[in-house]
């Protein structure tokens, strides 16, 4: 599916990015969050990157995904490096052609020519700080899944440099370094900025807006003007259909290509078997984290369970929480015990636990919060199946349980 483009909201970002909005105060740094696969990426680089551009400003794109076996640390000063270079290359050349092995930035720093692309020699901030100088221009830095930077203490301070940075150099009504930072976990964002000692503490997160009835409603559009026999197309179903999805418009464009298949024909119309399709998937995922839970062991049931619960208080070590799987498991739990078991969630494939570098737990897909939340409500939790049962172990289950844990070490 083509690119549905946001314009007007990425202008209200970038006013507020540029001090020029009555409210907020995205000019000391934008946090956005948004669910998976709901058009992050995508709206950073194809709607906010463009309209930055226009304003003038030097947009650095980072991606902490990108590659999770490098440090998010390495990721960002790399990416501040590419640019840098791109900018040095002229004064460079110029300064290698004369002999020169330095370049003299401004009077203030001095850049070893021969390690530009690195910025091993000097500190983050201070790249940041040369990248405004040689480019002459605003710099705006978006580090996509900037959570990810908490899990080292590298990434974090990383994070702290650039808060450095920004204070050093924005002024009232001139704002030279504009961050954004965007997460697909609400909660997991909030820790760069709702503690004393957060690296952006003071700062807010906000909602990335879904895509929703406009993107629907051109999608319908589209459908109409390509296949005009099934005109008109039922927007509201089209929506249902969408927000059963959770508004990820990757398995939306998929769900829409299977039902207008002219391989798969139905007498049914084609909005009817769209939703139908959206509930399958709902069910599907629903399912599937259902089976991933009950092929755990008690004790890690017991202890997922406990952090689905307790969310950003949960407290891996207290005794509620050892009195809580001893509950649920009928076992006495030791803290070390408790300890190995959030190691094997967190490096487990795919992982099912984050934790980040001071050493703080949350459930890795914040789906799950959702799909805990709804079963809750609906007096269906914990789920049974035929995998693993909880609450209660058998005798006959907790031998197997042992002899298990035993093979393993
Ligand atoms: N505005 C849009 N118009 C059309 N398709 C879109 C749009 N935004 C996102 N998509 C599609 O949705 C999918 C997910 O997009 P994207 O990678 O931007 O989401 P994300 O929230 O960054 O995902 P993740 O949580 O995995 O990082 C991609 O296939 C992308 O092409
Ligand atoms: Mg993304």
């Amino acid at each position: 599916m083509e690119h549905f483009a946001r314009p007007i909201l990425a202008k209200t970002l970038a006013d507020g990015l540029q001090g020029r909005a009555a409210f907020g105060d995205a000019s000391s740094g934008l946090f956005l969050s948004a669910p998976r696969r709901t058009g992050k990426s995508t709206f950073l680089q194809l709607d906010l990157t463009p309209e930055l551009e226009s304003r003038g400003a030097v947009v650095v794109y980072c991606d902490l995904w990108s590659d999770t076996k490098r440090n998010p640390a390495h990721l960002i000063a790399d990416s501040i490096a590419n640019e840098l270079s791109k900018h040095l290359g002229i004064v460079a050349r110029t300064a290698k052609s004369m002999g020169l092995e330095e370049v003299n930035l401004a009077g203030w720093m001095k850049i070893d020519t021969t390690r530009i692309g690195k910025i091993d020699g000097i500190t983050l901030t201070d790249a940041v700080k040369a990248l405004h100088e040689v480019a002459k221009k605003p710099i705006a830095l978006i580090i996509d899944e900037a959570q990810h930077s908490l899990t080292s203490t590298l990434g974090e301070s990383a994070m702290t440099a650039l808060k450095s940075a920004r204070d050093q150099m924005n002024r009232p009504g001139r704002f030279n370094l504009m961050l954004v930072m965007s997460g697909s976990d609400r909660d997991k964002l909030l820790r760069l900025v709702n503690s004393n000692g957060a690296p952006f503490y003071g700062s807010s997160v906000q909602q990335l807006p879904n895509l929703g009835l406009e993107f629907v409603s051109r999608a319908a559009a589209l459908i109409e003007q390509q296949l005009p026999a099934r005109h008109p197309i039922n927007v509201d179903k089209l929506l249902i259909a969408f927000n059963t999805l959770s508004c990820r418009p990757q398995f939306f464009a998929s769900a829409l290509g299977d039902v207008l298949n002219p391989l798969n024909p139905s007498p049914e119309s084609c909005e009817d078997r769209l939703v139908a399709a959206a509930l399958k998937r709902l069910a599907d995922d629903e399912a599937h984290m259902k089976s991933d839970f009950l092929a755990l062991r008690p004790l890690e049931q017991s202890v997922l369970w406990r952090l689905l619960d307790q969310g950003s208080h949960f407290r891996p070590y207290d005794a509620d929480a050892l009195n809580f799987y001893a509950e649920k498991t009928d076992e006495r739990v030791t803290a070390q015990q408790v300890q190995h078991v959030l190691e094997v969630l967190r490096t487990r494939t795919p992982s099912m636990v984050w934790k980040s570098a001071r050493g703080d737990y949350a459930i890795q897909e914040a789906m799950m919060y959702e799909w805990f939340a709804k079963l809750n409500q609906a007096g269906a939790w914990p789920p049974v199946g035929p995998e693993r049962p909880l609450p209660r172990s058998t005798p006959l289950s907790r031998l197997r349980d042992r002899a298990r844990r035993s093979q393993v070490g």
